[in-house]
């Protein structure tokens, strides 16, 4: 027969619209579309499902060592697993570097994990927390030479923020060699002065966490990575935005022609403070930073995802399980400031944001909700990382696709759950969409609900900056003053 697999009688969604097709797969690439196929040597029945290109998760933390020395509650295997149960294909984790540690031996050491443990595909962000000579000059070039083609930088936490000066060293590197620069930007200063101050007070419940990041925190570290970012003409990917005023921030720059990239994630665009605000110890379980802010945020959040001010959802998965393992881990009467931040998050991102946009048809998006969806999940995420074949459903792209069944009516719940977490924070909502059918290059990960992927199957997605990390050109000549004295720009 002439495909492999035909996924036959459903919707196809795409960025651009949707249609009625069959999908023939061939190799592990989409090979045709179109109405009445030839046969497949396999086929799969999507008579009233749709056909979406698998997610691409850009911003989740596996298996990865916190800055407090907490390893977090997922392998790549449980990671992954519930990832391709919520209907994604790929994923960027991190390679995460910490104080005095070697970047090249951290890569190593997290694709060993990932090329063991991963059920869909990978890449990685590199995390520099240590920008000495050797990583500068040496391991951040090569490795982006090799493939990772993106950096992450924290400018807040103690363990692992790095300051101005290092962050230019850094911006400039990723210049040199085509690599984008993703940022977690809040003010370190207030946050830290902030958490000090109410320690001290006797504030130290859970709720205080998102008191202690003053939503300012966001717009000033903005404002500043964006003027650090424009010296040094590199782009930028804005991470978690979770503000109103730090979308305008975002908004404004890109107005002003900038190269600036962001996202938004699902615990800012359906939780408030709010959540946090629960009796003992449970609020740890909404924590994570920056933290969900107000009704009004969510609005504006989703209203720059309507108009392109924001390009991405992620997850920002950063599972710590509600025990001595993870969130509990400096005892049951921790401070706020003692507690790990982040959220579970990788399997209920893409229904959380089908039920919003597609079921629920948020106005912001004016009927076009599903092309949207698609858009910030997979097609957007896959352009502006370079993931090559990836993103959408096309002749000659990986055959990445989620088959979702768009009355499925699902209330979410701990048990529900692939990770390792034991908990979501979003468990006790109810969503109608979920995907039950999900493909890696072809391959079922997921069949009818039920997991067919196995360990290892997962390809690292090696790849370059692309358009999005290439410069604007526009650099500022004091960068060569000699040559460039009283010129305008190189
Ligand atoms: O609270 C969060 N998001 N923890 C994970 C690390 C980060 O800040 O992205
Ligand atoms: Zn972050
Ligand atoms: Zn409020
Ligand atoms: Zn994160």
């Amino acid at each position: 027969s002439p495909f492999d697999l035909v996924i036959r009688g459903g919707t196809v969604g795409a960025a651009s619209g949707r249609y009625a097709a069959d999908v023939g797969i061939r190799d592990g690439k989409v090979a045709a579309i179109g109405l009445g196929l030839g046969e497949g040597a396999r086929e799969i029945d999507a008579t009233g499902k749709l056909v979406l290109p698998g997610g691409i998760d850009t911003h989740t933390h596996i298996e990865q060592v916190s800055a407090g020395g907490l390893l977090n509650a997922d392998t790549f295997e449980s990671a992954t697993t519930s990832a391709a149960f919520g209907g994604n294909t790929s994923v960027i984790s991190f390679a995460a570097q910490h104080r005095g540690k070697d970047l090249r031996k951290v890569v190593d050491d997290y694709s060993v994990l990932a090329e063991r443990g991963s059920l869909i595909d990978y890449a990685f962000h590199l995390i520099v927390a240590n920008p000495d000579e050797k990583t500068i000059t040496k391991d951040l070039p090569e490795l982006i030479g090799e493939g990772h083609a993106s950096v992450k930088i924290f400018m807040t936490y103690d363990l692992i923020k790095v300051d101005d000066e290092p962050l230019l060293d850094v911006l400039m590197t990723a210049r040199e060699n085509r690599a984008l620069v993703c940022v977690h930007a809040e003010n370190h200063g207030m946050i830290s002065w902030m958490g000090k101050r109410l320690v001290k007070k006797g504030y130290v419940a859970p709720k205080y966490h998102a008191i202690s990041h003053p939503r300012g925190s966001e717009a000033e570290a903005f404002t500043r990575l964006i003027a650090l970012s424009e010296l040094i003409d590199q782009p930028i990917m804005i991470f978690h935005v979770s503000t109103a005023e730090g979308a305008k921030v975002v908004r404004d720059a890109r107005a002003q022609g900038l190269k600036v990239f962001a996202e938004t994630c699902p615990q800012y665009l359906f939780m408030t403070k709010h959540d946090l605000d629960k009796p003992g110890m449970e609020g740890a379980k909404w924590m994570c930073s920056p933290p969900p802010r107000e009704k009004e945020d969510q609005d504006a959040l989703w209203q720059a995802l309507a108009l392109g001010d924001l390009q991405t959802v992620t997850s920002d998965h950063a599972p710590y399980r509600f025990d001595e393992t993870g969130k509990l881990s400096a005892g049951p009467n921790a401070n706020f400031k003692a507690i790990a931040n982040g959220l579970p998050g990788l399997e209920v991102r893409l229904p959380l944001m089908f039920d919003a946009m597609v079921s629920q048809g948020r106005p912001e998006f004016s009927g076009r909700g599903l092309e949207a969806f698609v858009n910030l999940t997979a097609t957007q995420p896959a352009s502006i990382y370079n993931l090559a074949g990836k993103g959408q459903i096309a002749p000659g792209f990986d055959a990445d696709i989620a088959i979702w069944d768009p009355q499925k009516s699902v209330t979410i719940t701990d048990e529900l759950m692939h990770d390792l977490t034991g908990y979501t924070p979003f468990a006790g909502r109810t969503v109608k969409g979920w995907p039950e059918t999900v493909l890696v290059r072809g391959r079922e990960v997921v069949s009818k609900g039920t997991l067919a992927g196995k360990p290892g199957e997962g390809r690292w997605m090696k790849r370059t900056g692309g358009w999005a990390a290439e410069p604007t050109g526009k650099l500022t000549a004091d960068m060569d003053p000699a040559r460039n004295f009283g010129a305008k720009v190189l």
